[in-house]
């Protein structure tokens, strides 16, 4: 067949499907159950702490409306990342010793693309940054300078990440210079505002394939240049499309010590519900160390293909959120240390 007769053919064929179509629709009455038109039952995200409330219902924006679950978690994660009043992502974040905001992110999708970007300062949205090194180049991971460079070569806007609050109670801790990560600090803060540590997100679209982000301010008053688990993929983040994902908040050295995301999924791998994958892991960081387990907070929360979710943390007041067609939810997790029966 000439070109020219395969493209009437072809013409032809659209036309007739364009028009089928739009008889099909004319006949369907909107169900009025629907929030969303376009949701079918997979479709799901979930992120960690109650901020994870407000990043889900952006994620949702794409996930409700049949769109891919990778575009669902950079939308959501970007809502912590541009909230000047949360101080531990992007904007605002509480700065290192030495009084700057670096940033570390990473982003993973359903065909185990990844990418990643560590102490990166001036940028409000290390998520697309980390984005940009997976579908730019051919590498997972850019740091520092090198990530800064990186961002401004693609048009991304150098500013000041320092709010005056952030800057505020930073020369207040260098009255005392005291380093050590307080556990659950949200508890801490006026009205229980949760106000702990990077948000993972992790969440499945309607055609099944999942994705997950996860971008943080990291440890306040860290040294300069440390890294923690959330830009580290299987630290902080991993997906597997045949099985699950999972990513983790809390103090970075403890996730990375047991590659805790990874963990997490290979526990569902084996045939765990995410909870009880979640809950192992936890369990291993006691195995390793005890004594300091009981000292710090580290949480876990995932997702496997059937869309259950799960959460599990070594220490009471990790609470995460779910958006999935029918609920919008806050949840606390179970801990292994409480003072409360679970
Ligand atoms: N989980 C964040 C950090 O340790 O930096």
């Amino acid at each position: 067949m000439s070109d020219r007769r395969k493209f009437i053919k072809l013409s032809m064929l659209t036309s007739a499907a364009l028009l089928a179509g739009k008889k099909l629709f004319a006949n369907t009455a909107p169900d009025p159950e629907y929030k969303y038109p376009v949701v079918k039952d997979a479709a799901v995200v979930v992120s960690t702490w109650d901020f994870g409330k407000e990043a889900n219902a952006a994620a949702w924006t794409v996930l409700g409306t049949g769109g891919r679950a990778l575009d669902a978690v950079e939308k959501g994660v970007k809502v912590p990342e541009a909230d000047p009043n949360n101080q531990s992502v992007g904007l605002g974040g509480r700065p290192d010793r030495d009084g700057k905001v670096t940033l570390d992110a990473c982003i993973m999708d359903e065909n185990s693309k990844c990418g990643s970007v560590a102490a990166l300062e001036h940028i409000v949205h290390a998520i697309s940054v980390a984005r940009l090194v997976m579908e730019k180049t051919p590498h997972v991971m850019i740091v520092g300078d090198g990530a800064l460079q990186f961002a401004l070569e693609n048009g991304f806007k150098k500013e000041n990440l320092l709010t005056e609050k952030s800057e505020k109670e930073w020369k207040e801790w260098l009255k005392t210079s005291q380093y050590k990560p307080v556990k659950n600090i949200e508890n801490a803060l006026p009205g229980g505002k949760s106000n702990h540590d990077t948000i993972g997100m992790v969440a499945m679209d309607s055609n099944g394939n999942m994705s997950g982000a996860c971008t943080t301010s990291g440890m306040a008053y860290k040294l300069h240049g440390r890294v923690g688990d959330s830009p580290i993929i299987g630290a902080g983040l991993y997906v597997d499309n045949e099985v699950g994902a999972a990513t983790s908040t809390g103090v970075g050295e403890e996730v990375i010590r047991i590659v805790g995301s990874h963990l997490v999924v290979e526990f569902m791998r084996q045939g765990n519900d995410p909870e009880t994958a979640c809950r192992k892991a936890v369990e291993r960081i006691i195995a390793r160390n005890p004594a300091a387990a009981k000292e710090v907070q580290v949480g876990f929360l995932a997702l496997n293909k059937k869309g259950q979710y799960g959460a599990y943390a070594l220490q009471e007041g990790f609470s995460y959120s779910v958006k999935n067609g029918k609920v919008e939810e806050v949840y606390q997790a179970k801990s292994v240390f409480s003072s409360k029966k679970q």
